[in-house]
């Protein structure tokens, strides 16, 4: 195995680690014991699973690429691009929105390498990756009309203490991150961004995101969909 030189940084108190793992930038979290690296790969079994899905999976339902099969896609919580890329895979164009800069470095790391792989070369290819914050990129595209066919969101969603424990990974977001706990604001913001639908993903039985109710939500057993029509649609 090959190992380059790490880059430790700490973020609210909590110490991380990126390297250059066998040509892969890696991220961990040595305080979260035995919990293993984590990198952003849109070749995994895991991405290409989703991929198999087409667009009959709830994601694709949801974003509706079955009525608009080439959509330009803002994922503003791109996390590590799963999401995102799978839309990609199934043709939509979609610029990636995070503001975490070492989920940034581990996502452009990923495209990176994408990019050199023939099978993932056309949708890596359809994917811009913007460190930024979501609330600022929507609230300053907002008064120039809708700038994107779909904003998707996949906030963190809050620990209440009573969901079953989240995955190792989604506890190194957690720790990096600090969770979402402003997610509430996007909601209005994204409305004036999109032509046709803003899209929430959520856990099957959480809230809806700033207790609004959705124009339709799409239940798969640990994920919802909620789909919210901008005004001019509704
Ligand atoms: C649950 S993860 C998303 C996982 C992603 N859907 C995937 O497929 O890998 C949520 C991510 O959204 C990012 N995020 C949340 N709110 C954001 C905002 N306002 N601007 C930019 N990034 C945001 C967080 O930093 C976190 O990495």
């Amino acid at each position: 195995m090959a190992e380059a030189k790490a880059l430790n940084f700490k973020v609210r108190g909590f110490l991380f680690e990126l390297r250059d793992i066998d040509g892969r930038l890696c991220l961990r979290a040595p305080h979260l014991a035995g919990y293993g690296a984590i990198s952003a790969d849109w070749g995994s079994e895991d991405v290409r699973r989703r991929v198999k899905g087409g667009k009959k999976q709830l994601l694709a339902k949801a974003v509706g690429l079955h009525k608009h099969p080439n959509p330009h896609v803002l994922d503003g919580t791109a996390g590590l691009g799963r999401d995102g890329y799978t839309l990609a895979a199934l043709g939509a164009t979609v610029t990636l929105v995070e503001r975490s800069h070492a989920l940034v470095r581990l996502l452009r790391d990923a495209q990176t390498r994408a990019l050199a792989d023939e099978a993932l070369r056309a949708a890596a290819d359809r994917i811009t990756v913007i460190e930024a914050s979501t609330h600022a990129l929507l609230a300053s595209s907002a008064g120039e009309g809708a700038a994107w066919d779909v904003v998707y969101l996949d906030p963190m969603y809050p620990e209440d203490g009573k969901s079953a424990l989240p995955s190792k990974e989604m506890q190194v977001l957690r720790d990096l991150t600090g969770g979402d706990a402003d997610a509430d604001g996007l909601l209005d913001l994204a409305l004036a961004c999109a032509r046709q639908r803003v899209v929430i993903k959520r856990p099957a039985k959480a809230v809806w995101l700033a207790g609004r109710k959705p124009s339709l939500e799409l239940k798969g057993t640990q994920a919802r969909f909620d789909i919210y029509l901008p005004p001019s649609k509704a």
